[in-house]
């Protein structure tokens, strides 16, 4: 379950003024929660899952996820708590680039404290799965935008996380690949009953969604 109330994000515009990406005076989302994040670009959408993964303390507000208060917690407590509990699948892919594929995937496991001979054997079952067969050795640098995006996803999901955020996970994908990739999503979603984002511009992804939450200059619209 996610709660939120008055958040505010600002940053400064290079000018000493700031720049306010994200107003939102609640935000509440019940748990197993399944919902599109829908804005145009520049509305807050990033912002926002930099809030919730807790990658970015807003200015002001608290927001609790999961019952605990990520607003309160230490710079320390709160990596040990992503490691955990967060699953994000980057807008930019963000893979490491001097690790391999599988490395990048199992890296993130571990840290979550996964066993890592059952999810080496789980990766290979989704590299396959997504038609990434052979990857698992290759660097980041040599694959494709949406290559990476896919094994953003699978390094995401792996462990096992009660939020799991996608941040356009489709943007890099052709058609096919991007039904591929939100089915893989949405049942990874059912199966395992977490609490879903996904941020889109893409009206086929929206309307996979029946729960919807508009940012419009990084206030609530509807
Ligand atoms: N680190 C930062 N420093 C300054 N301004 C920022 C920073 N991050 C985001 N912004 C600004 O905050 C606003 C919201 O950005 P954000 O990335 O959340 O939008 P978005 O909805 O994800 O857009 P897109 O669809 O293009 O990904 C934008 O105006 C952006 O320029
Ligand atoms: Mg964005």
């Amino acid at each position: 379950m996610i709660f939120g109330e008055h958040i505010i994000c600002d940053f400064p515009d290079g000018s000493g003024h700031h720049l306010r990406a994200l107003s939102l005076e609640q935000l509440s989302l019940p748990d197993g929660a399944a919902c599109a994040l829908i804005g145009p670009s520049g509305s807050g959408k990033s912002t926002l899952f930099h809030c919730l993964s807790g990658i970015l303390r807003p200015t002001a507000g608290r927001l609790c996820v999961d019952g605990t208060d990520i607003t309160a917690l230490s710079e320390d407590e709160l990596s040990a708590w992503r490691a955990v509990h967060v699953g994000y699948i980057f807008q930019q892919a963000l893979l490491l680039p001097y690790l391999t594929v599988m490395e990048n995937i199992l890296l993130a496991a571990d840290i979550a404290g996964k066993d890592r001979a059952a999810k080496r054997k789980e990766a290979e079952e989704w590299l396959r799965r997504l038609g990434l067969d052979g990857c698992g050795p290759r660097m980041p640098a040599h694959l494709s935008g949406g290559e990476k995006q896919r094994v953003g996803f699978i390094r995401a999901i792996l462990t096992e996380p009660r939020l799991l955020l996608a941040d356009e996970p489709t943007a890099s994908l052709d058609a096919a690949n991007s039904r591929l990739i939100m089915q893989c999503l949405l049942d990874y979603q059912k199966a395992s009953g977490c609490t879903l984002l996904c941020a889109t511009h893409d009206p086929a992804v929206q309307a996979l969604f029946s729960m919807q939450i508009h940012l419009q200059k990084g206030e609530a619209a509807s």
